[in-house]
């Protein structure tokens, strides 16, 4: 017989016929009813055994082992569900050992201890839940694009550029470490590495993303992208998934715009879609706010808080509006920062999370950032000073999207690259843009991770991507 999803057996009131469901045992009570998920969602179907079963096989029927029943969909005489499966024949395919299964040792594992059991905590409902909304949030990023006519473009992941300028890339190379080949100044001669030059894991798809702009109009990437930096937060990753968005035509405020509906819409698309695994992981935040002093705790439940975003306006201000919140505030007054504030500084997210949660108490797109802080490619302002740079801060988060106009003016963007020591002869490619029908445009990234963050009100970062990479970590 063909497996049934237990999602679909849940969902409908149908009763009286034959199914097949395979899954693995959550519980096993009184010798009669296992609970049991396939993952398809976060509810387990009630599988009800015959009473004077065999038993070596109700003895193999463990909190873990894998099963297959044939069966048939009953109404549910017991509390906590309409319907369950009375079960005609089961079948052990995969015994657990339950001296040794390390969710079945644990009573309430902690994240932490999860984290290292990654290759098992899927199995829990609150990671079922979180990997759910990540696969929505995905398709969401897809169909949001697709439906506006934007091409997904392929960035390539190993490249020879720096995108970002900041210099914290992983080196791809084949040479050997203990002995590479050195020219006769005692640098590595990489002309005899694998691609004939110095190559990286990329951290950015966006200077490409402009090539493809300045063909279809409108593109997006979403891939993974990798970062070096020694960043040992519950917010960095070493490796993650970024989705950038490039548009010929588009100025800063068109910009704005599509970032806005951007993360509307994703938020919206999990709210249709993943009720179940949203109200599970609100409760379970509401329980971990109940564990936190009266003052710290959120005012407001993870789906109103959702709720709230999709239903209000981001607010707009810029880098210089900011700085003189910040000083203005009495947390400033008070010497509550660590980091000291003043116009020109690159904003901490200390900074970044006062004007979100206590100023303004919803997201902030900040723009007009010094130049001397922001990537080459950034359109330079006409103050001299500032560039058409867009940040978005979001409550619990801080910077969750990154973007700019780009300039789109060979002379300045040369003399910026120069200042900056960006070898303008290497990135040729990306000025010849700007030589052969150059057009104004802007883009922007979204965190992936961050977005899953916002979303399910996890709090570390570690929690919403199967196999995080950190510094001193790359298990499973
Ligand atoms: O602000 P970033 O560095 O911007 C860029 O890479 C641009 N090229 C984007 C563009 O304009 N096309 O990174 C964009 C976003 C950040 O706002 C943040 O959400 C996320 O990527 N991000 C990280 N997420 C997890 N771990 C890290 N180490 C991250 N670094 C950046
Ligand atoms: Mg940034």
């Amino acid at each position: 017989m063909k497996r049934t999803k237990i999602k679909g057996i849940l969902k409908s009131d149908a009763t009286d016929y034959k199914v097949n469901v395979k899954g693995w045992v959550r519980s096993f009570r009184n010798n009669q009813f296992i609970a049991l998920n396939d993952g398809s969602c976060m509810g387990n179907i009630q599988v009800v055994i015959e009473l004077g079963a065999d038993e070596a096989l109700l003895k193999r029927i463990t909190t873990g082992a894998s099963i297959s029943v044939d069966g048939t969909v009953i109404a549910s005489l017991g509390k906590g569900q309409k319907v369950e499966v009375k079960a005609d024949s089961v079948t052990i395919l995969g015994d657990c050992d339950t001296e040794q299964y390390p969710l079945q040792l644990k009573n309430k594992p902690s994240l932490e201890y999860l984290r290292e059991i990654a290759h098992l905590r899927f199995r829990t409902n609150t990671f079922g839940a979180i990997f759910r909304v990540r696969h929505s949030l995905a398709y969401a990023v897809h169909k949001f694009y697709n439906d506006r006519g934007f091409v997904y473009l392929h960035t390539p992941i190993v490249t020879a550029s720096d995108a970002e300028g900041a210099g914290e890339m992983f080196r791809v190379s084949t040479l050997p470490f203990d002995n590479p080949p050195r020219n006769e100044d005692g640098t590595i001669d990489f002309k005899e590495d694998f691609f004939g030059r110095c190559t990286n894991l990329t951290v950015s798809g966006q200077l490409e993303a402009e090539l493809g702009a300045m063909a279809f109009s409108e593109v997006y990437t979403f891939g993974p992208t990798f970062r070096a930096e020694n960043s040992n937060t519950a917010r960095h990753l070493a490796e993650f998934w970024m989705i950038e968005p490039e548009v010929a035509f588009n100025d800063i405020h068109d910009n704005m715009d599509l970032a806005e509906d951007f993360i509307r819409y994703l938020i919206a698309y999990v709210m249709e879609h993943n009720k179940e695994d949203l109200e599970f992981l609100a409760q379970r935040l509401a329980d971990e706010e109940k564990q936190k002093p009266m003052n710290e705790r959120s005012e407001l439940g993870l789906v109103e808080k959702l709720e709230f975003v999709v239903n209000n306006k981001f607010e707009r201000i810029t880098y210089t509006e900011a700085i003189d919140i910040l000083l203005n505030s009495a947390h400033y007054k008070k010497k509550k920062f660590q980091y000291d504030v003043s116009w020109g500084i690159d904003l901490q997210s200390e900074h970044e999370r006062y004007l979100v949660e206590k100023h303004f108490k919803k997201p902030v797109i900040v723009t007009g950032y010094p130049k001397d802080i922001k990537a080459f490619y950034m359109r330079q302002n006409d103050d001299g000073k500032t560039v058409a740079a867009m940040d978005i801060l979001a409550p619990g988060i801080g910077e969750i999207v990154g973007g700019s106009q780009r300039d789109e003016r060979l002379d300045k963007l040369t003399q910026r690259m120069n200042e900056m020591h960006i070898p303008t002869d290497e990135m040729y490619w990306y000025l010849d843009t700007r030589r052969f029908g150059t057009v104004p445009h802007a883009g922007f990234g979204l965190g992936f991770e961050r977005m899953v963050l916002f979303v399910t009100g996890m709090g570390n970062i570690r929690d919403v991507i199967p196999f995080p990479r950190t510094p001193k970590n790359a298990e499973f």
